[in-house]
């Protein structure tokens, strides 16, 4: 390759930097191998801060009953178990010692009197199993991540987006990426990289996902030949901000309810009663958000279309020092004292369930030299995520995923890129300045927001999913047409005209799965096929990219071994 860009080399790259991205990083530099990380956004700026109210792992420290097999069965059970089985046990069996490690790093949970890691109730876990610092727990991992990384000296590339896979023949041999900030576009070498770009919320107009995530590592991963697993699986949180609009889909933590929050509707009724009159407001979320939307559309919503989530019974004290991050969100986004009072609150998208498909072991994607960690990868969580489990998952598969990728890049040769695709990624990112007549991409995200939100909801039916796929397709052609005023320095249009072709890549993958599943799991309700049905239950969706487009596929769930079916038997 002629070095006609800015050229950085290492074993491996890691693309994202929130808790997956880190701990995979971590890892690297822990086996040897040199790393790099290139995030979009500044480091430490990462949905994983979303995930306020804790961390699942089974240590046993409030409700000594807990282990590892309960862990994995709530969560098969929670993922309506389509998850990927030895994903789930991995993840039951070694989050308590990624979050011991974690404490050594020197992360500080709130404790027991005893003086252990304190843990707390969350929806479709048996026990009090959610290790936390307030409402402030993604935050403190990614602080704790981010200072044990730069101590061990890992090099950070900050706003910087990559918008391609290189590849050396079949094998990956790096990335192709830009600063946000000159617009100066830059080549990455590495003999491996693990993805960890979280999910496509942005996709949808309400969600608790910034800027930043727009599906954009999926996206580079199909166009580089990795299979794409379950997208219609895709998490709406039950409780997000609904007023004032400017804040609509803020998240409000799970762990309100974990801490004994109620939720009413407008008539005053304890309306979960109906729907899951066991666990309450501690039923798994797809459960919960299904609920709550129908209150609101059958009328008993809100005055601004929610749902009313009341902690005001217990001592404001206690309140405050248990949610310190809510209380000052409401305070001062919508000037509600939550201790006097109850928050109004709606479903948000929040997580995507589905992703890249990788080996349960490694994170290995099926093309060589690519892993993926943490919400890009699909599997773990199956039809549905329990809340806690996205923070333990990009602990345990964060530190699998780069431990298998340094080994991978160390057992390699060295890699040759081929200038002309580093000449085409740069054409590609130059083409909207060339296009005198294009439109906004600013519309089409706003219409594309509008139309997942509209038809590729909580709830699904055949006509609304197919007029979705249609209308991605006139937006793909739309896209390929976008105009982008202005230079390459800091230009958030052109930004976004590289987002969009990600959203579009990632959404369509989820109305074709949608469309495909005809039965209703998790996260995944179509109203003209309300229930499970067994065969679906045996089978994982799969998208490729064939002859250039995209084709949908089957594949069947990995088979459990006995013992384990032997778990879940009363479940099922
Ligand atoms: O509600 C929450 O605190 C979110 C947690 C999660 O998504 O795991």
């Amino acid at each position: 390759m002629t070095e006609k860009f800015e050229v950085h080399e290492h074993d491996v790259l890691v693309i994202g930097a929130g808790g997956a991205g880190l701990r995979a990083a971590i890892e690297v530099l822990n086996q040897g191998a040199s790393v790099g990380v290139v995030c979009k956004s500044l480091l430490g700026k990462a949905h994983t801060v979303m995930a306020e109210g804790g961390v699942a792992a089974s240590m046993g420290n409030v409700d000594p009953a807990d282990n590892w097999k309960t862990h994995f069965r709530d969560t098969m059970r929670g993922g309506k178990f389509l998850n990927n089985w030895r994903m789930a046990q991995l993840h039951a069996l070694e989050a308590p010692e990624r979050v011991r490690e974690l404490e050594q790093w020197g992360a500080l949970f709130d404790r027991t009197d005893a003086g252990e890691i304190m843990q707390r109730a969350f929806g479709g876990h048996t026990f009090k199993r959610l290790c936390h610092v307030g409402d402030r727990t993604g935050l403190e991992i990614i602080r704790t991540l981010q200072d044990r990384g730069v101590q061990l000296g890992i090099d950070v590339y900050m706003e910087c987006t990559v918008t391609r896979l290189l590849k050396d023949g079949d094998r990956i041999a790096g990335a192709f990426a830009y600063w946000r900030e000159q617009g100066r576009f830059v080549v990455f070498k590495a003999k491996a990289v693990v993805i960890a770009t979280g999910g496509t919320g942005k996709a949808w107009k309400i969600t608790s996902n910034s800027w930043e995530y727009t599906g954009d590592g999926l996206a580079i991963a199909y166009e580089a030949g990795a299979e794409l697993m379950d997208m219609e699986f895709v998490q709406f949180h039950p409780t997000g901000m609904v007023w004032p609009p400017g804040v609509q889909g803020i998240l409000v933590t799970e762990a309100v309810r974990g801490e004994g929050g109620i939720l009413r509707n407008k008539l005053g009724e304890r309306f979960m009663e109906k729907y899951d009159p066991k666990m309450m407001e501690l039923s798994t979320r797809d459960v919960v958000a299904r609920s709550i939307y129908t209150e609101v559309r059958e009328g008993r919503g809100t005055e601004h279309g929610g749902a009313y989530l009341d902690i005001s019974h217990k001592p404001a004290e206690y309140v405050k020092r248990k949610l310190p991050g809510m209380y000052h969100q409401f305070k001062e986004l919508a000037d509600v004292d939550i201790t006097k009072g109850p928050m109004e609150v709606g479903p948000t998208c929040h997580y995507t369930m589905g992703g890249i498909r990788v080996d349960a072991e490694t994170g290995a994607a099926t093309v060589p030299g690519l892993f993926a960690a943490g919400e890009a990868a699909a599997g773990m969580h199956g039809a549905n995520r329990l809340g806690g489990n996205s923070l333990s998952d990009l602990l345990v598969f964060g530190k699998r995923a780069g431990e298998a990728a340094a080994t991978y890049a160390k057992n390699s040769g060295a890699v040759k890129i081929e200038q002309a695709q580093v000449d085409d990624a740069e054409r590609e990112m130059l083409a909207p300045f060339d296009r005198p007549n294009g439109e906004s991409p600013y519309e089409i995200h706003r219409e594309l927001q509008d139309t997942l939100q509209k038809l590729v909801g909580i709830f699904r039916n055949e006509g609304d999913l197919k007029e979705a796929v249609k209308k991605i397709a006139e937006f793909k052609q739309r896209a390929g047409r976008v105009h982008v005023d202005g230079s390459r320095l800091f230009n958030p249009g052109w930004h976004l005209a590289r987002d969009l072709i990600s959203m579009l890549t990632a959404t369509e993958a989820v109305a074709r799965c949608a469309l495909a599943r005809k039965e209703s799991r998790g996260a995944h309700s179509r109203i003209d096929f309300p229930n499970y049905d067994a065969e679906w239950g045996k089978k994982n969706n799969i998208i490729i990219k064939e002859g250039g487009e995209m084709k949908l596929r089957e594949r069947p769930v990995p088979q459990m071994p006995e013992e384990l079916k032997q778990l879940l038997a009363d479940e099922k």
